[in-house]
C-alpha cells in the first residue's frame, strides 16, 4: 500500500516519530525551538513555532517554510494535546487525518460523556460549569468530581463530598481559570485501564491492567503503579469491560487507532471512565510490548498512515507477567539517589529511568499522577509476584533516596 508521504506530525516524541519512520514515512515535525535539534538528529525535518498547540502557529510555520497543509499526504499527532489541531489542519489541507470531530470526541471530556450517555453507555452523569464564580453550589448533589475539560494526570481534579468541600475546590480551581469546568457524579469502585488497538471498528488487541490505587489518590500520596491482568484472573471484568469498550467506540465512532481507556469496577458493573485515542502514559507502552510483542507506537503510526495493522490474530500473551510504576520519594532537595544499575539489580526490574539527581529538587508528586522521580517496568512469574516486586521497589526507592525535606 502506498505511504501518504510527506507526513506532518505536530509535536516531537522519539517513539511515534521512530514508528512513522519504520512505516516508511518522510516526516516533518512542528515543534518549539528546544525540540528542533532532536527532531533533526532523528532524521525528520523540523519547523519551529512558539506553540505547536496553536493552529495559527502551525499554519504560520508552514507558510514561513513556503508550505501549506495540502502539501502533505497525512497530518497527525501522537501528543494528546495536539490531536485535535492535527486533525483540523489535515481537514484544511485535504490530507489524511483522524477527523476533527471524532478526535474531539476522544479528547473533550464533556463531548465524550455526552455522546456516550446519549447512546446509553454506562458512564458518570456530567454538568458543564461555565463559570465557577456563578455556580450555585446549593444545586449540586454530592459526591462529585470537579475536573478541567482537557485534564491529564488528574491535575486539578478533585472529589468534592459536600458544599463546603465544593466551595474550597472552587477557590483553588479559580486560581487556574473560572471556566469552563466539568462536574461529574462520583463513580465508586476500583479503577482499571485497557490498552489496545481498534481497526475498522474491530478491537484487535485488548489488554486489561489494574491500578494499585485509583489515579486520583495521587493527590494524597497514593502510589502510581499498574500491572496487566490475564483474562482468567478477571473473567467477569474482561467480559464487561470489553462489551463496554465496543459499545463506547460505536457511540464515539472511533474506528481506527490505538486507545487507552479507563473503567471503574465495583465487582459487578463496569462503568466507563474515559478514553483517549493515544498510547497510554507512564510505561504502559513497554508493559504492553513485553506482554504481547506488539509495539503500540507502530500500531498508532500504521493507523495514522492509513496502512493495515500489523496484528493478524489476537496477540499471544507472554508467560511472564508485567507491571510498571512511578518512583516517588519524600519531597525536597535531593542529596543522593540510587543509580540505574542499583535499581536494575532488584528482583524483576526490567527497565528503569531516574529523573532526579543530587542537587535537584523533587517534583510535586501530589499535584498530578505524572509527577515522578523515575519510572520502572517489572516482570514476575505471575500477577502476585509482580505486585510484590512493585511494592518492594516502591518502598526500597523511597527509603534509598536521601532528601533534605522541603520546608512548609
Ligand atoms: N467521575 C469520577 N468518579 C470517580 N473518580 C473519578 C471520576 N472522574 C475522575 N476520577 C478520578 O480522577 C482521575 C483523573 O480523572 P480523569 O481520568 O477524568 O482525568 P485525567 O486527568 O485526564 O487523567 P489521565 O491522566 O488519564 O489523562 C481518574 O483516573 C479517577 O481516579
Ligand atoms: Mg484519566
Amino acid at each position: 500500500m502506498e505511504i501518504p508521504n510527506p507526513v506532518l506530525h505536530i509535536g516531537w516524541d522519539p517513539r511515534p516519530i521512530g514508528a512513522l519512520h519504520r512505516a516508511g514515512a518522510e516526516v516533518t515535525c512542528i515543534v518549539p525551538a528546544k525540540d528542533a535539534p532532536a527532531v533533526r538528529a532523528a532524521g525528520a525535518a523540523a519547523i519551529v513555532v512558539a506553540d505547536p498547540g496553536s493552529v495559527e502557529d502551525i499554519l504560520g510555520g508552514l507558510a514561513r517554510s513556503a508550505l501549506s497543509p495540502s502539501d502533505f499526504g497525512a497530518i497527525c499527532s501522537a501528543n494528546e494535546f495536539y490531536l485535535v489541531q492535527a486533525a483540523a489542519v489535515a481537514e484544511v489541507g485535504g490530507a489524511l487525518g483522524a477527523g476533527s470531530l471524532p478526535t474531539l470526541a476522544m479528547r473533550d471530556k464533556f463531548v465524550q460523556k455526552d455522546m456516550l450517555r446519549r447512546a446509553g453507555v454506562r458512564t458518570a452523569g456530567h454538568t458543564l460549569v461555565e463559570s465557577l464564580e456563578r455556580l450555585d453550589v446549593t444545586t449540586v448533589g454530592f459526591p462529585q468530581v470537579l475536573k478541567p475539560l482537557h485534564g491529564a494526570g488528574a491535575l486539578h481534579t478533585v472529589v468534592v463530598r459536600d458544599e463546603e468541600g465544593l466551595r474550597q475546590a472552587i477557590e483553588a480551581a479559580r486560581q487556574v481559570c473560572d471556566g469552563p469546568w466539568l462536574l461529574e457524579e462520583y463513580v465508586p469502585g476500583q479503577e482499571y485501564f485497557i490498552d489496545g488497538v481498534v481497526r475498522g471498528g474491530e478491537v484487535l488487541a485488548f489488554s486489561l491492567s489494574r491500578y494499585f490505587q485509583n489515579m486520583i489518590e495521587c493527590h494524597g500520596g497514593g502510589v502510581v503503579a499498574y500491572q496487566t491482568l490475564p483474562e482468567h484472573e478477571a473473567p467477569a471484568l474482561y467480559t464487561e469491560s470489553r462489551a463496554l469498550t465496543e459499545a463506547a467506540f460505536k457511540a464515539l465512532q472511533f474506528q481506527d487507532g490505538v486507545f487507552h481507556l479507563e473503567v471503574f469496577w465495583d465487582g459487578v458493573e463496569a462503568v466507563f471512565g474515559e478514553c483517549a485515542a493515544r498510547v497510554g502514559g507512564g510505561r504502559a507502552d513497554r508493559v504492553f510490548e513485553l506482554t504481547f510483542e506488539v509495539n503500540l507506537h507502530d500500531e498508532w503510526a500504521l493507523a495514522a498512515l492509513g496502512l493495515p495493522s500489523g496484528i493478524q490474530d489476537e496477540p499471544l500473551r507472554s508467560t511472564e507477567s508485567y507491571g510498571g510504576l512511578n518512583l516517588q520519594c519524600q519531597q525536597g532537595l535531593v542529596v543522593s539517589v540510587p543509580t540505574t544499575e542499583e535499581t536494575l539489580a532488584l528482583p524483576g526490574v526490567v527497565e528503569v529511568d531516574i529523573y532526579v539527581a543530587p542537587g535537584g529538587v523533587t517534583p510535586d508528586f501530589h499535584s498530578a499522577s505524572h509527577m515522578r522521580a523515575g519510572q520502572a517496568v517489572l516482570s514476575g512469574a505471575d500477577t502476585q509476584e509482580v505486585a510484590e516486586r512493585i511494592a518492594g521497589l516502591s518502598t526500597w526507592f523511597q527509603d534509598s533516596v536521601e532528601i533534605v525535606p522541603a520546608v512548609g
